[in-house]
């Protein structure tokens, strides 16, 4: 039992331990002691601009949380579980460092406003570490389709070889998926940046506080809208873990393909050995573990998602201990994300690619059939009629087990006589793919402007 609770002038007894570890929060909220040290002495200052403290109390304040902060980073901070969370951890050191005064900090605030300030500010904070690494994914992926816009390969609907796109074009499809994210995740930011400081318990702080001087000192782009809303809104979190799980959802999309082309089957890449591992039975295997794995753990950034939303639905107003929750969740979903993102990076600067297979699969899949529908309409057929002389030529070069450029002019004449020698450019692959220079298309003119554009968006992004 114990009694030496900051909040325990009413209790005569103390709970149980095992009361105690189970709402205790300090093992892991310990993570945002940065940003509970520097909303409070955001708080102290404000207070002492508002008369409410001195100015000499509030030196002092703040001199003391330096101090808090130093031990902490030093390794020497004590962290004590009687002392439940973060927030009461560093004041009771504070009150220890400076004195009496330690205990004017908590004026007119509650741990409802001030957990939802410091959990704000770290949500933040760590949305923008994953914006930062997803801006390196997306330079190396522009990096590795520069080196790519004339590489071909078979581009895939329904897993079915289709039509022949560029390697680049591949890649800078995941590229701007990321770019996507970048943009969401600085979206949410605005709203994450709310200061919800001065709302206190519930009601509203009543003292004559300046919220929105603390919300401009913590760089942040506004203040609560409603004291109720303010200590009980999670949007914030969810909002961040949405982000997280499109993320992932790209990452995995992409390992599936890294999976799939590593197969001996498409033999498209070599995965570099710093990210595969060997079978501890079968010699000659070379796995891709890191790309499973990837795609593996994106169900437990879903799996947060999911058990924050879950939490959220039945709490009424305004905080409950629920909240809790949050914290857990969010800081799995974040050594998740912000891992998969550098991991994918290196990953992909590291990927051999196979152009030779790839080249292959091409000539296999008939990849230049709607080359020759089209060169059919261009002769004047109308489109159905040439779709049907085009599988009748599939089905012939497929009975001579030859490529549809393979088949000898006579062969195709006897499907078509208006077809010409000129069938033959029409089925060149590189061609097929030239002719592709819609804006946003495969064609290597098209893939340039993608990519000055990727890299002009680049710039501004600091990438
Ligand atoms: N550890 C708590 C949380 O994360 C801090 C706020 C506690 N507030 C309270 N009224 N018990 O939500």
């Amino acid at each position: 039992m114990s009694t030496s609770k900051l909040w325990g002038g009413r209790f005569k007894e103390g709970v149980t331990d095992v009361a105690a570890a189970y709402t205790e929060s300090v093992s892991f909220d310990q993570a945002m002691y940065r940003q509970d040290i520097a909303g409070s002495i955001a708080h102290a200052r404000m207070m002492a601009r508002q008369g409410v403290i001195s100015r000499e109390e509030a030196d002092a304040l703040c001199l003391g949380l330096e101090s808090v902060r130093e031990e902490i980073e030093s390794g020497g901070f004590v962290w004590r579980r009687d002392h439940e969370d973060v927030h009461m951890n560093i004041e009771s050191r504070l009150t220890e460092l400076v004195g009496e005064i330690g205990k004017k900090l908590h004026t007119g605030r509650s741990r409802n406003d001030q957990v939802a300030l410091d959990f704000r500010l770290f949500v933040s904070d760590r949305s923008r570490v994953w914006q930062d690494r997803a801006i390196g994914l997306v330079k190396t992926l522009a990096g590795r389709a520069q080196e790519n816009t004339a590489t071909l390969m078979p581009g895939f609907t329904h897993m079915q070889p289709a039509q022949p796109v560029s390697l680049a074009q591949h890649l800078l499809a995941y590229a701007v998926m990321f770019r996507r994210d970048v943009e969401r995740l600085k979206d949410a930011d605005r709203r994450i940046r709310v200061s919800p400081l001065g709302a206190a318990a519930l009601a509203g702080a009543a003292y004559p506080f300046d919220p929105a001087s603390v919300a401009a000192e913590l760089e942040m782009t506004g203040v609560f809208a409603n004291s109720m809303d303010a200590v009980s809104d999670r949007d914030f979190v969810l909002e961040a873990l949405f982000a997280a799980s499109v993320v992932m959802m790209h990452l995995s999309r992409l390992c599936e393909d890294i999976i799939l082309w590593a197969t001996p089957a498409f033999g498209f890449i070599r995965l570099p050995d710093a990210y595969s591992t060997g079978s501890s039975i079968m010699p000659q295997k070379k796995n891709p573990d890191v790309a499973e794995l990837m795609r593996g753990k994106t169900g437990r950034v879903y799996g947060a998602l999911m058990a924050l939303l879950a939490t959220m639905k039945g709490l009424p107003m305004a905080y409950n201990r629920d909240l809790q929750e949050d914290k857990e969740a969010f800081l799995d979903a974040d050594r998740t994300v912000s891992s998969s993102l550098e991991v994918m990076a290196g990953m992909m600067a590291e990927l051999v690619f196979v152009p030779e297979r790839m080249r292959l699969a091409l000539r296999r899949g008939f990849l230049n059939a709607t080359e020759l529908a089209d060169y059919l309409v261009g002769k004047g057929l109308p489109f159905r009629e040439a779709h049907h002389i085009t599988g009748q030529a599939v089905a012939l070069a497929e009975e001579r087990k030859l490529a549809l450029e393979d088949l000898p002019l006579e062969a195709l004449q006897g499907l078509c006589p208006r077809i010409d020698r000129e069938v033959y450019g029409a089925l060149d692959f590189d061609q097929a793919v030239a002719r592709r220079g819609i804006s946003g298309g495969t064609a290597p003119d098209a893939v340039g402007r993608q990519l000055a554009e990727l890299r002009a968006w680049l710039a501004k992004a600091g990438g």
